[in-house]
């Protein structure tokens, strides 16, 4: 038996689709760019990921709590916050193609094609050059950089760039029935704010402690100017970010620590070791004092699925200044009032749900010689799987459906279980593989006789006969969150 991984995007993009696990947007009338819907088998996917994180930050951690703030938020909000005048992208069109690129991908590219090429420390100080010029916002400097390097617009092959210019990533809308009282607001880029403006509240209401968290998992929206590979970067997207509160000064040992935590998390739900990786920021956010993405190896390259950051104040002094209302805490431990620092995990639903379902994707060959075939399955964690059992009668008649049927309906309540007795039996073990079912219980003649089952384990296509009666708690076990939770 031989395993080749997931060749490319294309294989990845072509079976959640058939597979129902993503859609392009309103796909009726030829989609829209970088925004997509989740299926019926996607939705549970990434319904799991949202769960076992929710439950990673506020079930393993006493002094960790959730919330669910709203999308619109007081327009003031992104004025302290930095994004109204700092959240840009460097945009630089091609003159002959009229083709837009983000000026630092451009850049990274190149990097890339120098790492490629084993010059590392090339590829380097280009991106530290990079981070000084967009640093210092010198955006002239980029452009020169990039012609510079020779780099050429793919579609046109010219190196006949605009000048770069900043472009704010941020939706923006009215409120208000009568246009002149509409007001605009934004479509928040990040959950984020909602909960630093609500960070009193939180610790007054909950008599929290410093230091303590506050974790939400929402939607967030951003223009993004190139938005491509897929559910990789969309337009509309959903984020997991937790703010932990910290005492000033403390704040790089926290941000060491959920540093490993968020690794060992990846790492729990079942991305290998090899396919991750700490990828430092060269240029840090307008709101960090020091920041690491967390990296998947994707298709396409090592990508960042999620970043931690230390926000030191940042955020709470510039609500306190433009709320004018007191962001600070009373430490009695130390009887000092202060604001406290923030260390910042963030990591996108999506981004998670395509590194599950990249690394899931698995194509073995198996058998010998001229009975040698391709075989296709998505080697999910069992807990995340959208369909944990599927209960399939050998054959309709003899009473083999309806005892099929009760054994689904015994199992319904404790985990996902399916019953299918549509085509034959290997056709409906593959069906499940394709979707990742990680159990298949096939009820046959001798079930009739002494109330035993097989049960087919997905990734070896092993079978072992079991009592009915056990198959609750024997599949049960497997399928539990607590699985994933126990080894974080
Ligand atoms: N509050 C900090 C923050 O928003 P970020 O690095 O800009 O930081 C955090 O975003 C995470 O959100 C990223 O690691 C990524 O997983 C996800 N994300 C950001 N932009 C995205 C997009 N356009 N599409 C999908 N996910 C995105």
């Amino acid at each position: 038996m031989s395993q080749a991984p997931a060749t490319s995007l294309q294989d990845i993009i072509s079976h959640a689709k058939e597979y129902g696990f993503v859609f392009p947007s309103s796909e009726i009338y030829d989609g829209l760019q970088a925004v997509y819907d989740y299926g019926q088998n996607g939705v549970e996917l990434k319904n799991n990921l949202k769960t076992v994180w929710w439950k990673a930050m506020t079930q393993l951690h006493d002094n960790i709590v959730g919330i669910d703030a709203a999308i619109f938020m007081h327009p003031l909000t992104w004025k302290a916050s930095g994004h109204v005048d700092g959240f840009n992208d460097p945009m630089i069109d091609n003159k002959d193609s009229k083709k837009r690129y983000r000026a630092d991908q451009l850049l990274e590219g190149k990097a890339e094609e120098y790492q490629a090429a084993g010059q590392d420390e090339k590829a380097q100080n280009l991106l530290n050059e990079m981070g000084r010029l967009l640093s210092a916002d010198d955006l002239a400097g980029v452009r020169e950089l990039i012609i510079s390097e020779g780099i050429k617009c793919p579609v046109s092959g010219t190196a006949n760039w605009t000048d770069v210019r900043q472009f704010n990533l941020m939706f923006s809308t009215q409120v208000g029935s009568v246009a002149e009282d509409a007001n605009m607001i934004y479509l928040r880029p990040e959950t984020a704010q909602g909960i630093f403006v609500n960070f009193l509240n939180v610790q007054k209401s909950g008599r929290m402690k410093v230091p303590f968290g506050i974790a939400q998992i929402g939607k967030a929206f951003r223009n993004e100017i190139v938005a491509r590979q897929f559910t990789f970067r969309m337009r509309e997207f959903e984020q997991m970010e937790m703010q932990f509160f910290v005492r000033p000064g403390s704040e790089m040992e926290w941000y060491q620590s959920w540093k490993e935590a968020r690794m060992k998390f990846h790492q729990a739900i079942g991305l290998p070791t090899a396919s991750l990786k700490f990828h430092d920021h060269e240029k840090l956010a307008h709101y960090a004092n020091a920041a690491v993405d967390i990296e998947y190896q994707f298709p396409f390259g090592f990508r960042e699925i999620e970043g931690i950051h230390s926000r030191t104040d940042f955020d709470l002094r510039n609500h306190q200044e433009l709320s004018k209302k007191k962001q600070q805490y009373f430490d009695s431990e130390i009887n000092q009032n202060y604001i406290p620092y923030v260390v910042e995990t963030s990591v996108g639903a999506d981004r998670l749900f395509l590194a599950t379902f990249c690394n899931a994707y698995t194509r073995e060959t198996v058998g010998e010689g001229e009975s040698q075939k391709e075989r296709m399955y998505l080697k999910l964690h069992p807990a995340l799987a959208p369909v944990k059992a599927a209960v399939l009668p050998l054959v309709k008649k003899d009473g083999l459906a309806e005892k099929a049927q009760a054994v689904t309906q015994s199992l319904k309540s404790s985990f996902r279980t399916v019953y299918d007795d549509n085509a034959a039996i290997g056709k409906r073990y593959t069906r499940q593989d394709l979707i990742g079912t990680p159990y298949c219980i096939a009820v046959d003649y001798q079930t009739m006789e002494d109330d035993t089952v097989t049960i087919r384990h997905r990734d070896s296509m092993e079978q072992e006969r079991v009592a009915i009666s056990e198959l609750k708690s024997k599949i049960g076990y497997e399928v539990a969150m607590e699985r994933i939770l126990e080894a974080i």
